[in-house]
């Protein structure tokens, strides 16, 4: 068989696909749905917008024949869309997906996890800001307090999920955060991600100094711990992973704007409504759905996904600077996922 591997102009192939399932959410994260944005009459999609599980299915599956493994759900917060169980299973059963990920505020988890199990999920990224109640609050923007998603956390790992939980580190808002939720996921050995503040979206008041670097942050932790760098589980991993001395504990660090990871990004982001987007900071996404219910067959689709992907040149991270941050409009973060 002759068989070329799909690349993108920077050769980079194709590996993960993270599915958007819907773009509304429980939280007003300051940094990525602003509450003067996103307020009571902000328009969400309607539901007949959003892609259906069949639909979504069938398009996981045409990704996966094209390179795809690595799957990863996501929203606005993905535990918002109904019966989300029912595409678990419609995922899990495609040959050739090797992994599965759900990415959740948590807040929903306490009653779905079992379910979730049930339909064959296995690893959770729960994102959580702050253990101090007032301030996690303050950063969800709707009072959540952080004890329930502790707990369900506790309840995921438990019942056999992989967690891990990201952290997004903002400068004047969570920095002293970063010391006690270190403590508090080490002795629970579940892995705690640092994420560095991205311009994500148009809005969400981003400016280099508000971002805490993993150097900065490392500097803290080390004041503390003795910790070691850890090899790459796969080329094209996000986090950079460290170990404890004398703990299975590790932590992680997701670079995007001190160390950009753009030269080995193997990802496609699949909108709710069904747009393909080849970057998290691109600007227009191609519209799958109207070719889905435009009756396109098989063929069709795979040959408009292989022709955006290798078309694709996007290192968004790579290039940042003060001036491309300010000229490029971009997708919103909820929209499309993260
Ligand atoms: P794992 O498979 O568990 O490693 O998942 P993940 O870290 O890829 O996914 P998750 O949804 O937990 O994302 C963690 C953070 O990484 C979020 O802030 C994402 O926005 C960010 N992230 C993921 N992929 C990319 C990417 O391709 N580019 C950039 N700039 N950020 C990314
Ligand atoms: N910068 C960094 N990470 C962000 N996330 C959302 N917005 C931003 C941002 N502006 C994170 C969430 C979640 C993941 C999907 O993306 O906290 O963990
Ligand atoms: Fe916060 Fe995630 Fe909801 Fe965005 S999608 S507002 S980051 S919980
Ligand atoms: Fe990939 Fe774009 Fe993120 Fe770079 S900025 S790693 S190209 S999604």
């Amino acid at each position: 068989m002759n068989y070329h591997p799909l690349q993108d102009q920077l050769r980079r192939p194709i590996h993960d696909l993270r599915i958007s399932v819907t773009d509304r959410c429980n939280f007003r994260c300051s940094y990525c749905m602003p509450k003067e944005i996103f307020g009571d009459d902000y328009a969400f999609l309607p539901s007949g917008e959003l892609l259906t599980f069949e639909e979504i299915s069938r398009l996981a599956g045409l990704f996966v024949s094209l390179g795809v493994s690595k799957i990863r759900l996501t929203g606005g917060e993905p535990l918002m869309r109904r019966h989300l169980p029912e595409l678990v299973t419609k995922i899990s059963a495609i040959r050739g997906v090797e992994d599965m990920g759900l990415t959740t505020n948590g807040v929903l988890l306490g009653g779905q996890a079992a379910p979730l199990y049930a339909a064959g999920l296995r690893r959770l990224n729960v994102s959580l800001d702050a253990l101090e109640p007032g301030l996690f609050g303050r950063m969800n923007g709707r009072g959540f307090r952080p004890g329930m998603i502790l707990d369900a956390i506790d309840q995921a790992a438990a019942a056999g999920f992989e967690v891990k939980v990201n952290m997004v580190v903002q400068r004047g808002v969570n920095e002293s955060e970063i010391l006690p939720m270190a403590a508090y996921f080490k002795k629970r050995k579940i892995t705690l991600r640092f994420i560095e503040f991205m311009d994500v979206g148009n809005d969400n008041g981003w400016s280099y100094d508000k971002v805490v670097t993993k150097q900065e942050i490392l500097r803290q932790l080390q004041s503390v711990y003795t910790l070691e760098a850890l090899e790459q589980n796969y080329s094209g991993e996000v986090a950079q992973r460290y170990g404890y001395l004398g703990s299975p504990a590790q932590i992680g660090f997701i670079t995007s704007v001190s160390e950009s990871f753009c030269s080995t990004c193997s990802r496609a982001r699949l909108s709710s409504d069904g747009k393909l987007y080849t970057c998290l900071f691109a600007s227009k996404g191609f519209d799958l759905r109207a070719m889905l219910r435009g009756g396109a067959g098989d063929e069709e689709l795979l040959a408009a996904i292989k022709q955006v992907w290798e078309q694709r040149s996007d290192r968004y991270s790579d290039e940042r600077t003060e001036e491309t941050r300010r000229s490029k409009a971009k997708i919103g973060m909820s929209y499309i996922g993260g």
